[in-house]
């Protein structure tokens, strides 16, 4: 296991502050050894000479992953991501929270998912929240991007205190989780690791998994930098009752500036979510039956607007079948280790 920061001197902490915080929010970046492990897929992990940035990619053998080496009792997780280019069907770049290989029948995850798309058409982005086992329920929204994200890095945060849960690009809010008591234990409330992961998901990434990936153009390569983990650590080893000892972490965390979504940044991630938003499980009957989700913040003109999102046509029932399945352990059993 990867040494942890915990030991390091409090100055030093400090320096690192400083010098490293990362564009838009007040963070420290680590590097790859201060805060995570190798997951899988062996050499297709390739780290900078300097530690502050990973190389993942996916050729026809295996994709490859990082995990955080610590649990986090809350958090603001985030990185820079620069995404594979060219032709990049079937291609799914994840970087996201789960609890699912210690409890693998009520997991808790936060998702961003970058799917990858054939040439010259727009990645989207997917963000899913999950909450104790909740897998028949994902609650996936989907977005097109005002940028291109291969073109540059760009900065992709979670952030998950007990009350909300914010994803941002770059230092826009785009989506924001209100707890509600109506939704119980489906607001993910139990530790969680920190992945990042890049795999072949042709059953379903792409035009609902009609389009797979073409191993001609390997390999795929995803960078990521600017590592930052915020919160409070849980080692994965001696999983006693963190609340008590993590309460004050996450009071800090809940002050934070990222934690906070004044009148500008609301309106910043409704434009935002006006533009590019192209599915929101909160209107999918299709999928869900004439439900109304206790997190879903109805609005009219997005309801009317369902039907003309070209994201929403709807697949044939064999491909949301193996979507939905697929889907249901992408996340959490994909990223393990082969035997
Ligand atoms: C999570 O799910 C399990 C199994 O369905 C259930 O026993 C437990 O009460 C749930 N937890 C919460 C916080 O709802
Ligand atoms: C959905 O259910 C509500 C009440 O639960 C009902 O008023 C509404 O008409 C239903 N809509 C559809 C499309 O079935």
């Amino acid at each position: 296991m990867a040494a942890t920061p915990r030991s390091m001197p409090t100055a030093f902490i400090f320096l690192l502050c400083i010098t490293t915080a990362a564009v838009g929010f007040d963070v420290p970046s680590l590097t790859f050894s201060e805060g995570f492990s190798h997951l899988f897929g062996n050499d297709n992990l390739i780290r900078s000479a300097d530690g502050r940035s990973a190389r993942l990619s996916l050729n026809r053998y295996s994709g490859s992953g990082f995990i955080s080496s610590d649990l986090y009792d809350h958090g603001f997780f985030s990185a820079s991501i620069k995404l594979p280019s060219d032709y990049t069907a079937g291609v799914v770049v994840a970087f996201y929270t789960s609890n699912g290989d210690i409890h693998p029948w009520t997991h808790d995850e936060l998702d961003f998912e970058f799917l990858g798309n054939v040439r010259e058409k727009d990645w989207r982005i997917q963000t899913n929240v999950f909450g104790n086992g909740s897998n028949t329920r994902g609650r996936e929204e989907r977005y097109l991007v005002p940028f291109d994200p291969t073109q540059e890095a760009h900065r992709y945060s979670i952030l998950w205190t007990p009350d909300t849960i914010i994803f941002y690009i770059d230092d826009i809010p785009i989506r924001e989780v209100v707890r509600t008591d109506d939704m119980g234990g489906e607001f993910p409330a139990k530790p969680m690791s920190v992945y990042a992961t890049i795999w072949d998901g042709s059953a379903w990434a792409t035009s609902y998994g009609r389009i797979k990936i073409d191993y001609k153009y390997e390999p795929y390569v995803a960078h990521f930098s600017d590592l930052a983990l915020v919160g409070c650590r849980v080692d994965p080893i001696q999983q006693v009752d963190s609340a008590d000892r993590c309460a004050e972490a996450v009071e800090e965390l809940m002050s934070a500036d990222y934690a906070i979504l004044t009148p500008m940044k609301r309106a910043a991630m409704r434009r935002f979510r006006e533009r590019y938003m192209i599915y929101s499980f909160c209107y999918d009957q299709h999928r869900y039956g004439n439900v109304t989700f206790p997190d879903c913040d109805y609005v009219s003109s997005e309801r009317t607007r369902f039907g003309e999102w070209g994201d929403n046509k709807i697949p044939p029932k064999e491909v949301r079948g193996s979507k939905r399945r697929s889907l249901k352990t992408s996340a959490v059993e994909d990223v393990r280790p082969p035997e």
